[in-house]
């Protein structure tokens, strides 16, 4: 079946990943990628896909109700996968205004701009909420509004003990997550009300190449080469449950395809991580890598000040997708991060390109300046 896609933020971390992977698995689909480029979004992430006859960049931003409806009318969109964001929780405790503005009313203009481009379609039926089984009419709507959050929209978790799972109530401590939950409740209300086709899944943290340095992994990686600290926030004993960036554009691929309409996922790989081993593990591999001692650079631990509202454990149930869809992480983590780790050290022209900002030129020496 001939399809065309709308990936937003496929610029960014995780939307690069699953831009290559749609191109390149799916070459009768047309892949439309929109993305800002703000300081997260770096085309060169997709150098090697960016000729393929089945893949198109534009640069907009979500909030621009009016562009974003030309494209979906003028080509004829029949899929959204939505993920571009304001992403890092950190920057949300300084700024959390544009995380209200893109996170929030970014995602409600593209929820309004799908809504009245696929209403003529006839496809638009609401049902009775909480319906998610398709019956055969909804089951063959061909328009999918795919949205993507986090499992940050829950809350923290005690130590130990239970998991997140897909009816777990929403907590969000930070403007992050508060912002992530507020579009959730959105996208399942376009559901509820207009009948918009929609899915929403509930990731972990993600890891892997092409990852901004500002997030744990990439940031200590880049500072254990270059031998300066690395700040853990109070005394690394926050947990994280680690899931290899490339799983979850697969399960992304799976639950667009295959998931039921109106319904929720949860994604995570059973990969709980208390920082500090993970930065333990990092010294490690880097190191190893490196040809220094094992270990050589545990001293650039740096405990400082913690994150203000820092959650104390997130772990996801993904139980649903494994038993429903058939999906599970492909990597052990150990492997993943070897990986990961040979990836940053093998390209440190990009790392240098990134932290310098030249990486923001790319688009123009591409596009032209506009
Ligand atoms: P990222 O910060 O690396 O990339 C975000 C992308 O969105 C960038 O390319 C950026 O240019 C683009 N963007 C930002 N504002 C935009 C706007 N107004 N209009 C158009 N494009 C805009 O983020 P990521 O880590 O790849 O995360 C992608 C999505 O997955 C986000 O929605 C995030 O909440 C979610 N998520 C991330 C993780 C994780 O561990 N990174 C885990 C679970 C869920
Ligand atoms: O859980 C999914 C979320 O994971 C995504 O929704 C977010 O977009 C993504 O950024 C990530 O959020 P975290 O806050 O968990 O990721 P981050 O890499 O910023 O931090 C991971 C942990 O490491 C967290 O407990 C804070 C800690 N940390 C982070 C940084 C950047 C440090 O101790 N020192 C640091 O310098």
């Amino acid at each position: 079946m001939n399809r065309t896609l709308l990936v937003t933020g496929g610029a960014g971390f995780i939307g690069s990943h699953l831009v290559r992977l749609l191109v390149t698995k799916y070459p009768d689909y047309r892949i439309i990628n929109l993305d800002k480029l703000t300081y997260a979004g770096n085309l060169e992430n997709l150098r090697d896909v960016e000729d393929r006859p089945n893949y198109r960049f534009v640069k907009a931003d979500i909030c621009n109700f009016d562009t974003v409806l030309r494209l979906l009318q003028e080509e004829r969109v029949d899929g959204i996968i939505h993920l571009a964001a304001e992403s890092h929780v950190d920057r949300s405790i300084k700024d959390p205004f544009t995380f209200a503005r893109t996170n929030v009313l970014g995602t409600l203009s593209l929820l309004q701009a799908a809504k009245a481009a696929w209403e003529p379609t006839g496809y638009l039926m609401p049902g009775p909420v909480d319906s998610v089984m398709p019956g055969p009419d909804r089951a063959s709507i061909p328009c999918r509004f795919y949205h993507i959050s986090t499992d940050e929209v829950y809350g923290a978790l005690p130590r130990g003990g239970s998991l997140f799972t897909e009816q777990t109530p929403y907590r969000p401590h930070s403007p992050y997550s508060a912002s992530k939950a507020s579009s959730d409740h959105f996208v399942r209300a376009f559901h509820d009300t207009y009948g918009l086709p929609t899915l929403v899944t509930n990731c972990s943290n993600n890891y892997g190449p092409c990852q901004f340095p500002e997030k744990l992994i990439p940031l200590f990686i880049n500072n254990i080469r270059h031998r300066r600290p690395l700040p853990v926030y109070c005394r690394g004993e926050n947990v994280r449950d680690w899931l290899y960036v490339e799983d979850h554009a697969r399960a992304i691929d799976l639950i667009f395809h295959e998931g039921r309409i109106g319904d929720t996922y949860n994604i995570g790989g059973f990969n709980e991580w208390k920082n500090i081993d993970i930065v333990r593990l990092l010294i490690r591999v880097t190191d190893r890598l490196l040809g220094r001692t094992e270990g050589a650079d545990d001293d650039l631990v740096t405990f400082v000040t913690d994150r203000a509202g820092h959650d104390l454990r997130y772990a996801i149930d993904s139980t649903k997708l494994q038993r429903e869809l058939g999906w599970s992480p492909s990597l052990q983590f150990e492997e993943g991060i070897e990986r990961t780790v040979r990836w940053y050290l093998d390209n440190q022209p990009w790392l240098d390109r990134v932290t310098s900002g030249d990486y923001q030129h790319y688009y123009e020496t591409m596009y032209g300046a506009r």
